[in-house]
């Protein structure tokens, strides 16, 4: 938490200091991984980790903050005026950091085998592949903070959080807010 805040005083620092259109890709990817982790693995509480998602997801995401078709007023400013050409840039030196991976310690076997059940009758695994590694403009979900996983599946299901298409919606429709908790904790201690 405390090295969080500090790289995130310094990412804002450095963001401000630069005006957007001087900033080079380095520069920018500096203060984006202040927040998301400079291994691929956010320590940030709500804060996604980004490491090995694939690089057509991530532009995607950036492109919707960038137009404010998804609304995070932070990731908004964030994406401000930024040329096609550098969220590409960024995308792809992003999705080549590591995957992100599981807290330590075992996972409660009932409670990932019940989850890994609900996953598979609700066809998560179909979309997102066997692994949960995700591919084209699919998120890796597999190893993801379980708080971001429940947040975001929760806004999905009321509809705050677009997408680029309707699937997640239209997938969450029949699925508890208790066993969205349960899919959260079982996601994110995978491999
Ligand atoms: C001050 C912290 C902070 C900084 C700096 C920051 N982000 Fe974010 N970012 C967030 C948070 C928090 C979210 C989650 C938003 C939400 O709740 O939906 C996010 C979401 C994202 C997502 C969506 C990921 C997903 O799995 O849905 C992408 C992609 C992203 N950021 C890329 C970037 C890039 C690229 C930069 C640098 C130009 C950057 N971020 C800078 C905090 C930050
Ligand atoms: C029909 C294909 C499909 C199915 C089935 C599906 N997903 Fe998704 N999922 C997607 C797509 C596409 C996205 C990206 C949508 C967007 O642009 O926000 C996504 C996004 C997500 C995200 C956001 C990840 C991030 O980093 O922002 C989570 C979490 C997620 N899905 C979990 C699930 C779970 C859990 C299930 C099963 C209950 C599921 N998905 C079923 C296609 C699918």
């Amino acid at each position: 938490m405390k090295r969080g805040g500090a790289g995130l005083a310094a990412a804002l620092v450095l963001w401000c200091a630069i005006p957007a259109a001087a900033q080079s890709v380095q520069e920018r990817l500096t203060a984006c991984l202040a927040c998301h982790g400079e291994n691929g693995q956010s320590n940030m509480p709500l804060t996604p980790s980004l490491g090995a998602q694939p690089v057509f997801f991530l532009s995607i995401q950036m492109f919707m903050f960038r137009e404010k078709i998804r609304v995070v007023p932070l990731m908004n400013q964030m994406m401000q005026g930024i040329s096609n050409n550098d969220l590409n840039a960024l995308a792809a030196a992003i999705s080549k950091l590591p995957a992100p991976q599981p807290p330590a310690g075992a996972p409660d076997a009932a409670r990932m085998d019940a989850a890994r059940t609900l996953a598979e009758q609700n066809r998560c695994n179909i979309c997102h592949g066997g692994n949960y590694a995700g591919g084209e403009n699919v998120p890796r979900i597999a190893g993801q903070r379980e708080d971001y996983l429940a947040k975001t599946l929760r806004e999905y299901k009321s509809n705050t959080r677009r997408g680029y298409d309707a699937a997640m919606a239209d997938v969450l429709h029949s699925v508890s807010d208790e066993q969205l908790g349960d899919l959260a904790y079982f996601l994110s201690r995978l491999r």
